[in-house]
């Protein structure tokens, strides 16, 4: 019988030779999938979150469905926010929407460090998941500093990160002492699913792209970087992505990231030449080409595996998350034309 640690994820993860590049989606679970609509009938997002028995099922339905190589753990880059007591929704259609947006010294004293029993129902879940996966690994995640920091200031989301970034410049100690707990909480997040048998990791800084490389140096990366090395010693792959991020992949992967996720505006050969030797490297179908016919499609995946050739390690997936109206039969199908490539 074959094992997590021999499976295709991880070994693409860590720079091994596989047979082809593992594929799975952010945002696999989801509106896109009629048994999730089916099962989230009746319960908020953050509700569903906080049940270990709806996150075990929604994770396992993309699974079951698509056969994909990897499950990412059903929650929300909020929810251990949410755990120590900040008030914060999940809008349909919006996002995170903070009722007591976070800017002064001492609206920090809110942000506490979380502990396992902040989050029972995230261990729950795990054990309960990595006992029906098998051999398929789990991979858990946590949403980064300047993330979390963009909802928590902006009190939402926000195209210019305005408020965020004029706090960044004209604020740097408060800055940096926001960004600190918040490595805490993110590092914590971690390391509990780690713990509990999540086996890599993926650390979402999905507006980072928003920063030059100069500020991202500055004022995020040695936050992230405090995240990522909580779980050096764990010995899981721990990926790190960010959209529009092209411009700071090589600051991304500095901070710790063992695996870059890169989105679809450059090639996989153009991403693996900006981040130097031995990158591993996770992407990049345009989440909107699914919409396009097939043989655009086809296309588009044998382009996407034939660059990420380029690099030591490929995992497929999109450049960034699965589009809600997304037809769930594109998705199998690019699964099965995935697998039937060989390296
Ligand atoms: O990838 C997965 O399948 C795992 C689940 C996952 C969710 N959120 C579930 C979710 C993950 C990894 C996240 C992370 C997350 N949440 C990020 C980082 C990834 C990214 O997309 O860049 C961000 C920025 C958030 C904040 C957030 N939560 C947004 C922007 C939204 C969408 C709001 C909407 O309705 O369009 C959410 C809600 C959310 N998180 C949904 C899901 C499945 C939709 C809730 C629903 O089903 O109604």
């Amino acid at each position: 019988m074959s094992t997590v640690s021999e499976s295709l994820l991880l070994r693409a993860a860590q720079g091994h030779a596989v047979s082809r590049p593992p594929v799975w989606f952010m945002r696999q679970a989801g509106r896109s999938l009629p048994e999730y609509r089916a099962l989230r009938l009746g319960s908020t997002m953050l509700e569903a979150c906080q049940n270990p028995e709806l996150i075990t099922e929604i994770t396992l339905q993309p699974v079951r469905r698509h056969r994909v190589d990897a499950a990412i753990f059903f929650s929300d880059i909020v929810v251990p926010l949410v755990a120590i007591g900040i008030d914060v929704d999940i809008v349909p259609g919006v996002g995170p929407v903070v009722a007591k947006p976070i800017r002064t010294l001492s609206d920090l004293e809110a942000l506490r460090p979380i502990a396992g029993d902040d989050v029972p129902y995230v261990t729950q879940a795990v054990q309960s998941l990595t006992a029906e996966l098998g051999d398929v690994p789990l991979i858990g995640f946590a949403g980064a500093p300047f993330t979390l920091a963009s909802y928590l200031i902006e009190g939402g989301p926000s195209r210019d990160h305005a408020r965020t970034k004029s706090l960044m410049h004209s604020q740097p100690e408060l800055w940096h002492a926001l960004l600190s707990r918040l490595a805490v909480i993110a590092g914590e997040f971690l390391a509990v699913q780690i713990e509990a048998g999540a086996s890599a990791v993926q650390l979402f800084d999905s507006w980072a792209g928003a920063l030059s490389a100069a500020d991202y140096e500055e004022f995020v990366a040695p936050h992230s970087a405090a995240v990522l090395a909580r779980v050096v010693d764990a010995g899981v792959p721990r990926i790190h992505f960010g959209v529009g991020t092209n411009e700071i992949l090589r600051q991304m992967r500095a901070v710790g990231a063992d695996v870059v996720g890169v989105d679809w505006r450059i090639p996989l050969d153009e991403a693996v030449r900006r981040l130097g030797p031995g990158a591993v490297v996770q992407g990049n179908l345009d989440p909107a080409l699914l919409f396009a016919d097939w043989p655009v499609i086809e296309a588009a995946v044998r382009r996407i595996v034939a660059e990420g050739r380029a690099a030591d390690g490929h995992i497929f997936n999109l450049g960034h998350g699965v589009l809600p109206d997304t037809d769930p039969g594109v998705i199998t199908a690019v699964v099965d034309l995935v697998k039937s490539l060989t390296l």
